[in-house]
């Protein structure tokens, strides 16, 4: 049903790989228009609690936006281009089900963006990441000046974007891009694995804390703060907090069902 993109569902696991393969999955504007009502369609849904981003075929994450389709845009066109990026990259923060990105390759450019944009990065051994957008005569547009500063710190994000150096998965570990670094064939099982053990904890207050750590980094720490505290409280109204807490004076399993 999507031109640029394959969605499979395993249990409550929706995979959506970028599906671009002659420009290594680059992203013009119909992909980012799928992705974006594809996570629409998603996120919604109580059926689906993670989402693996990824990249079809063996070499490449994203390799960027399709620079093919920026060559002759207009600055209306390149500003229309970004806020589309944004649109559909803010859904994946904002969604209530846990984002994972399984970078299988090049995470360039706004490759990098879309990785960032995910709550979990796990890379595998031969990905590489860069922000090559300053080499092109412009700057990230997809949200790079923004987040990589947030995720890595300033002084590392000024350097990479500005030098547009390539870093292996090691590297981007290092100095914390990416969460986990796993053998290249073992990724997309790292990353089902890893869902697997968030799917087993309470739903509902895995996605209020998805809400208060985001919502809480973009504000000061008092407001944060109260923030944690309401979503503490709405998550007490839970079905799961009655049997988490009970299950474990029972000494029993709980069965965790809210989302
Ligand atoms: N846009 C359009 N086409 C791209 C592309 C991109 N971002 N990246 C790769 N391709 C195309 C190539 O043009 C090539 O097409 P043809 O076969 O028709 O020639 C095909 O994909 C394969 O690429 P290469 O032959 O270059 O493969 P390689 O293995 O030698 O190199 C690479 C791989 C290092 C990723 C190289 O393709 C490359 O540097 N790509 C561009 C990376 C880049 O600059 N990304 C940033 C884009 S700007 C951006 O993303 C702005 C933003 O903030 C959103």
């Amino acid at each position: 049903m999507f031109e640029h993109l394959l969605v499979e569902e395993k249990g409550q696991i929706a995979i959506v790989s970028i599906n671009n393969p002659k420009s290594l999955n680059a992203l013009n504007s119909a992909t980012l228009t799928e992705l974006n009502d594809c996570l629409a369609g998603i996120e919604g849904r109580k059926d689906i609690r993670v989402v693996i981003v990824t990249g079809a075929g063996p070499k490449s994450f994203v390799a960027g936006a399709d620079i093919s389709e920026m060559v002759d845009a207009t600055p209306a066109e390149g500003r229309a281009m970004s806020l589309l990026a944004m649109e559909a990259f803010g859904r994946l923060e904002k969604m209530p089900q846990v984002t994972i990105a399984a970078v299988n390759g090049f995470a360039l450019g706004g490759g990098c963006e879309l990785a960032m944009s995910c709550d979990i990065r796990v890379a595998a051994d031969t990905a590489s990441f860069a922000q090559p957008e300053c080499g092109l005569g412009i700057l990230p547009g997809f949200g790079g000046t923004q987040r990589l500063a947030r995720l890595v710190g300033e002084g590392r994000a000024m350097e990479l974007i500005f030098t547009c150096d390539r870093i292996d998965a090691q590297e981007a570990y290092r100095i914390g891009l990416v969460n986990k670094v796993v053998p290249k064939d073992e990724l997309i099982d790292a990353c089902v694995a890893m869902a697997d053990k968030i799917l087993s904890k309470g739903s509902y207050a895995v996605s209020l804390a998805k809400k208060s750590i985001h919502t809480g980094l973009d504000t000061d720490l008092a407001s944060g703060l109260l923030l944690e505290a309401s979503n503490f409280a709405l998550s007490f109204a839970s079905h799961d907090k009655q049997e988490g807490m009970r299950a474990f004076l029972e000494k029993r399993k709980a069965d965790l069902t809210d989302f």
